[in-house]
């Protein structure tokens, strides 16, 4: 039953990727076949309760074997379980063996983000930018507890596991913009770890690598402070209202005497900022002992460091 043009069904989402055809075939075919034999053994109960109704007491069949039966209830659910092994096999052979010259992103996840890190030396957090009708390989690893990759278009779904790379391909064959969940339970924002993947002609494609890879000078840097925050998800811990949540508040802190868990007290200045970024689990900040903010050296900006400072100045 298709529901719309994106040829999304009442039982599932669209199909955007090249495996996504193969893998609801199969669903189907085992959703089908169970559908039948469910209706099927509900009417022969129905059927024989019926036919057999007896009111005399202790009035039973004398038949207890039927050869031909045995055979035939064996045989094909045998059949039906073999096709769906070796169909089974076949699609996660595919699912898992990465074409060659496939495109490659690195992907971090941590509590409660997504980061995809780019050859060209640029990361993009939250949204992986892809071209259109070309195999991409993902190189995942997590920063701390299991997490799960997953995009319900293109069918494809992996466990993020701290401590070793997990891998995953795809290859997305429409213009869009695609759900990722994360669908590991890993703490507190779990259900706000969401992505999207934005996939894009080949020239769009090019044109947004040119653009990405620049810092536009000309945005003021309160602006690229504000994007900054949203970018590397510093909004899933730290509000801007006052509001105490994973991580302290960014409202009113500029200049204020920060109190550590151990160390001594330190007023809040733009090397507090940078080095909370960059090490944040050097000075962990009184009443928040969990210590959960992952690095963002590496990742971050010079120039995005340097807004999120004019920003928290903002922040009265
Ligand atoms: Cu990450 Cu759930």
């Amino acid at each position: 039953m298709i529901l719309n043009a994106t040829n999304q069904t009442i039982w599932l989402p669209q199909q955007a990727s090249t495996i996504a055809a193969e893998v609801d075939s199969l669903f189907y075919f085992i959703f089908y076949w169970v559908v039948f034999f469910f209706i099927l053994v509900l009417l022969v109960t129905f059927y024989f309760s019926w036919k057999y109704k007896s009111k005399k007491k202790g009035l039973t069949s004398s038949l207890d074997h039927n050869t031909t039966l045995e055979i035939t209830w064996t045989i094909i659910p045998l059949i039906l379980t073999l096709v769906v092994f070796f169909w089974g096999a076949e699609t996660y052979i595919k699912m898992n063996i990465i074409p060659y010259g496939a495109m490659e992103v690195n992907v971090t996840a941590q509590k409660w983000s997504w980061n995809f890190t780019y050859k060209e030396g640029f990361s993009n957090p939250k949204v992986l930018v892809v071209p259109v009708n070309k195999p991409v390989k993902l190189l995942m690893q997590s920063q701390d507890v299991l997490h799960s990759f997953y995009v319900p278009d293109f069918r494809v779904k992996m466990d993020v596991i701290p401590n070793r790379y997990m891998m995953l391909w795809f290859e997305p064959t429409k213009i869009g913009e695609f759900d990722i969940f994360c669908t590991e339970y890993c703490g507190k924002s779990h259900s706000e770890m969401l992505g999207k993947v934005r996939v894009l002609s080949q020239s769009d494609y090019e044109r947004w690598v040119e653009e990405v890879n620049v810092i536009d000078e000309s945005i003021p840097l309160v602006e690229v402070g504000k994007t900054a925050y949203k970018r590397y998800a510093c909004n899933t811990c730290h509000s801007i209202d006052g509001t105490q949540e994973t991580g302290p508040s960014f409202k009113g802190i500029w200049g204020s005497e920060v109190i550590h868990e151990v160390n001594d007290p330190v007023n809040l200045d733009e090397n507090y900022i940078r080095e909370s970024i960059f090490y944040p689990q050097m000075n962990i900040v009184k009443g928040f002992p969990n210590g959960n903010m992952p690095t963002f050296k590496g990742l971050i900006r010079d120039r995005e460091i340097e807004g999120i400072i004019e920003y928290i100045k903002e922040l009265k």
